[in-house]
């Protein structure tokens, strides 16, 4: 159990059909830490691509409609560390870093350690 979390509330796994992102969202469903978990990604429901705000605010509003507080957020996508520190592994090509933005103040991105 996540002791760190008081226990309720809602965690999010964003890229949650992937290898890591699939790992951490069976882990996080099994943990009575939360009172639910949430996966998103491009190929989900609701598609969320980081890349789109209209995605994001529309993933931010399901998000909110669960009626959870959102206590954790995880980014497993590798967007926030690809090749050009701008975009999900393997698509880091652009030579323009781009700046991160969550979806709203009140649901800020996990910062890596
Ligand atoms: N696998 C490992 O053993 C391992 C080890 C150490 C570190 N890592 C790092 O962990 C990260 C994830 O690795 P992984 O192997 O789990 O990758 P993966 O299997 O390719 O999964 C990536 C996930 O991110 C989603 N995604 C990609 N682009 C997205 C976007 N723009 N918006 C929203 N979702 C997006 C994908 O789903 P959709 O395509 O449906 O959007 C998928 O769910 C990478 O940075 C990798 O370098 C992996």
């Amino acid at each position: 159990m996540l002791e760190s979390f008081p226990a309720g509330g809602l965690a999010v796994v964003v890229g949650a059909t992937g290898g890591v992102g699939g790992a951490l969202l069976a882990h996080l469903a099994g943990e009575r830490s939360f009172r639910g978990v949430v996966g998103l990604s491009r190929g989900g429901v609701p598609p969320l691509d980081l890349t789109s705000e209209e995605t994001i605010a529309r993933a931010a509003a399901h998000v909110a409609g669960t009626g959870h507080e959102l206590r954790l957020v995880v980014d497993a996508t590798g967007f926030l560390h690809g090749a050009a520190g701008s975009g999900p592994r393997g698509a880091g090509t652009s030579s323009t870093p781009r700046t991160w933005r969550g979806p709203s103040p009140s649901t800020p991105p996990a910062r890596r350690s």
